[in-house]
């Protein structure tokens, strides 16, 4: 680790070699929960089954199913494994995963939708499993994807691993925000602000908030132990969005496509780990 650049930033009685010393300021000052061994061992398992459920999903999208399929698929494992799904009755989230199909940003209820040829549709699973969380997504094509949608999915895809490989102890939050932002709006897309990455572990949303923008070298610093998830959601046009009246449904105010992509991620001594690992 870099541990000089890393001491610059802890209070002047924190040694950067000591873990336990880092985890009680972070509690006091930002009431972050850093991870022990045992923890970031929970978080993985419950990451292996998330990586699972959405391998499961991805091999059965085809145009002809609805986004309720995907529910039951999801609820089916989930519950094989004896393990729970985070977003059910989360203040009031009335289904087992969020299915989020072309102009919708996030948060897509599960319904009688039917996928046809062209969508796009990010399917975002959070299973519990021994009391740990762990939170991740992935943008599918259903069928055989138009030029736009191939645009905004290359786009999301190459925005979240920009931002994981800012995820190292020393750099900012501000670091991540900034070169997601920075890559996003220099391929002519467009990050939205009203919905961030945040810790997750212990709970399904911890602090802290993990903003897809910002400036180098602003906001926190990043120490091992932090368990953060990173999910940038881009617009192919403008970054304005609403909440249908289901009080869920977020959609683009221009009605352009938006494409998501979010893992879990370790702060480590070294750099930073993805929990959830694909592609
Ligand atoms: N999984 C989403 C996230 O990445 C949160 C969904 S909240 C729900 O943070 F209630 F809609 F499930
Ligand atoms: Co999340
Ligand atoms: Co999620």
């Amino acid at each position: 680790m870099n541990y000089k650049k890393l001491k610059k930033k802890l209070k002047k009685a924190v040694s950067p070699y000591d873990f336990q010393a880092i985890k009680a300021q972070y509690a006091a000052q930002y009431n972050i929960r850093l991870k022990e061994k045992e923890d970031i061992a929970g978080i993985k398992r419950t990451a292996m089954l998330a990586l699972d459920i959405l391998n499961h999903v991805e091999e059965r999208i085809k145009p002809g199913i609805t986004t309720n399929d995907i529910n039951t698929m999801v609820e089916e494992l989930t519950r094989k494994n004896n393990a729970r799904s985070a977003p059910l009755n989360y203040q009031g989230f009335p289904k087992s995963v969020c299915t989020s199909v072309n102009n919708v940003i996030c948060h897509g209820i599960p319904d009688e939708t039917v996928l046809k040829d062209g969508d796009i549709v990010n399917v975002d699973v959070t299973p519990i499993v021994n009391g740990y969380y762990a939170d991740v997504s992935k943008t599918f094509f259903v069928g055989t994807p138009g030029k736009d949608a191939q645009k905004i999915v290359a786009v999301a895809r190459e925005c979240l691993s920009r931002g994981v490989r800012q995820a190292i102890p020393g750099n900012t939050i501000g670091d991540i925000g900034y070169a997601i932002q920075r890559y996003a709006e220099g391929q002519g897309c467009s990050v939205v602000r009203e919905y961030v990455g945040h810790g997750v572990g212990f709970d399904f949303h911890e602090p802290p908030q993990v903003p897809h923008f910002g400036k180098k070298n602003q906001g926190l610093t990043l120490v091992p132990g932090m368990v953060f998830t990173i999910e940038p959601m881009i617009n192919l046009g403008k970054h304005n969005l609403h909440v249908l009246p289901d009080h869920w449904t977020v959609v683009t105010d221009d009605g352009s496509l938006s494409a998501q992509f979010e893992h879990t991620v370790l702060v480590t001594d070294e750099g930073f780990e993805i929990l959830t690992p694909y592609d």
